[in-house]
């Protein structure tokens, strides 16, 4: 048996305030439990998310980023969703030419009701980038020792 942990990602998620992190609130009042593996960030609309938060986010020891916003239609400021679809895909272009696969970045549009989707995407996003391994750039920091120890995924 060897004695290296095994890969836990360490995932940052940016949530709209209206819609997923709402959601995300849900899903643990309602002990939905989901992997421990993702750090949320609150933004007010998912249009407010800058490229580069992603891309510092990947630098600073991230291993994938997931993005939440309202369903289109439903943004609280008309359009920032549409905003952020577009730079998605912009971002997404740019991460490969990194030489980062674009699977570790993921957007999805989960309402305030959707708890259960909450911990879906989360679950499923963090089986994908484990198996996608760690994410190795020049000058990321390593992890911090304790960071090793297990997580209990749900
Ligand atoms: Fe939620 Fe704009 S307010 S995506």
């Amino acid at each position: 048996m060897s004695d290296t942990p095994a890969f836990e990602p360490r995932i940052v998620a940016f949530f709209c305030n209206w819609c997923t992190y709402t959601a995300a609130d849900l899903a643990g009042t309602a002990r939905l439990t989901y992997a421990p593996n993702v750090r949320v960030v609150r933004i007010m609309c998912s249009g407010r998310l800058d490229p580069q938060f992603v891309v510092t986010a990947l630098r600073q020891g991230a291993d994938g980023v997931l993005i939440g916003g309202c369903h289109p239609g439903d943004c609280h400021y008309q359009e920032g969703n549409y905003k952020m679809l577009r730079r998605f895909h912009l971002l997404k272009r740019m991460l490969k030419q990194f030489g980062i696969d674009d699977q570790r970045v993921r957007l999805e549009w989960i309402s305030a009701s959707e708890g259960d989707k909450v911990q879906r995407v989360i679950n499923e996003m963090v089986a994908q980038v484990r198996d996608l391994g760690p994410l190795a750039l020049v000058g990321k920091p390593t992890p911090h020792p304790d960071a090793s120890e297990k997580h209990a995924a749900a």
